[in-house]
């Protein structure tokens, strides 16, 4: 079948933006990733193309190399940027602020204009739910207030708002930031998944180590907050559902000018309740503690992902229990 076109992936080798590629080439079009592995392994790529059956097209580059991103849009004919590359981890993002702005933000900017030097107009966004800043009501839709709780989620506002004046900046620019929930699991085949290094910051891979006996316990940060089980409440939502939201979104892109979509599945899970699937789905013990709460939490956030069904056509279809096996899954097989 012939391609519809070629398709960059800024970040394209991490834990989303590989599920992202192999959802993008089972939709017929071309994906090419590029990345400099900050916080990814080039063994990612092999991967991706082993499951599609043909290898994938890579490219080594830094988002803030204004060369080599002109070296990699003018070597291909790029109907659209899927933008993922960035960092992500809160805690980093509180010891260097600078180098948060200057990754993902400036970054950003210098892909843009990259982007404005060969034409391509088009960018779907890996914004997050982080924009809500502490949830004032619930579900989140997309007219939640806006507020910045740590300088990721800055990151992600400022840019948001860059977005704004670049599709205003010339005729025909077409914008989705898609605010995703808490993207977990993995690719059925196991051959892709999360594997961040170091001791894990997010839930689900903190999990997982636990489970496999490479730490000892679980920490869950806070018994006392105000939900059903007195454990944190969140919008998990499968990496799969939400990389296939991103080829929604690509197909509807013209039809827009820059809209944010939450991606999340409207269903909120509590850390027991993760912690308690884990257990039941993949047979295994995960031993925890209830310790105090982290500073920057809140009780509940989950997503009201109407917009998104109405918008993209697209609902999570994955539950708690395909995340954790899968998750689980690859874990044991490639993680
Ligand atoms: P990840 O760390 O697995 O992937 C990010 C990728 O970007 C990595 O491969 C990294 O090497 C690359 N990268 C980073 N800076 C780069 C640069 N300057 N130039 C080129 N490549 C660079 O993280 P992920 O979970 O796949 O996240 C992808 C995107 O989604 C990020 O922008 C993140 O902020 C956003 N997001 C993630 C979550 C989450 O919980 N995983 C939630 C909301 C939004
Ligand atoms: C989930 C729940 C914790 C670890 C983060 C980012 C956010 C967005 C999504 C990128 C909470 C509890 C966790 C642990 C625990 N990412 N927990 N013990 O905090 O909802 O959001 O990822 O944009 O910006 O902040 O996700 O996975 O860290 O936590 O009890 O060891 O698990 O308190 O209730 P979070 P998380």
């Amino acid at each position: 079948m012939a391609s519809r076109g070629t398709i960059l992936l800024t970040g394209g080798a991490g834990f989303i933006g590989s599920h992202v590629a192999v959802e993008v080439a089972a939709a017929g079009w071309t994906p090419v990733i590029l990345d400099n592995f900050c916080t990814s392994e080039r063994s990612v790529v092999e991967r991706v193309g082993e499951l599609l059956g043909s290898p994938v097209r890579c490219i080594g580059a830094d988002i803030r190399d204004a060369q080599a991103m002109h070296a990699a849009l003018g070597s291909i004919s790029a109907h659209a940027v899927i933008h993922l590359a960035g960092l992500k981890a809160v805690g980093e993002s509180v010891e260097k602020p600078e180098l948060y702005q200057d990754n993902n933000v400036r970054g950003t900017e210098v892909l843009l204009a990259a982007m404005d030097r060969f034409g391509v107009r088009r960018m779907v966004f890996s914004s997050s739910c982080t924009v809500y800043g502490t949830p004032q009501r619930l579900p989140i839709d997309e007219s939640h207030p806006l507020s910045a709780i740590n300088p990721y989620g800055q990151t992600k506002l400022d840019i948001e708002r860059m977005l704004d004046r670049w599709v205003d900046a010339g005729p025909d620019r077409h914008v989705c930031s898609l605010r995703y929930f808490n993207p977990v699991g993995a690719h059925a085949s196991a051959l892709i998944g999360e594997s961040p290094l170091g001791i894990p910051n997010n839930l689900m891979p903190f999990v997982v180590k636990v489970a496999r006996g490479e730490l000892p316990e679980l920490g869950v940060f806070g018994g006392d907050w105000p939900t059903p089980d007195g454990t944190g409440v969140r919008d998990y939502i499968h990496v799969v559902d939400l990389a296939r939201g991103h080829v929604a979104a690509l197909e509807r892109l013209d039809s827009m000018h820059h809209e944010r979509i939450n991606l999340g599945t409207g269903v909120g899970a509590s850390v027991l309740e993760v912690v308690h699937a884990f257990e039941r789905v993949n047979g295994v013990k995960v031993p925890y503690a209830i310790r105090p709460r982290r500073a920057g939490d809140a009780a509940a956030a989950y997503a009201d992902p109407s917009l998104a069904d109405r918008r993209l056509g697209w609902r999570a279809r994955l539950g708690l229990d395909e995340m954790v096996r899968d998750a689980w899954a690859f874990a044991n097989r490639c993680g």
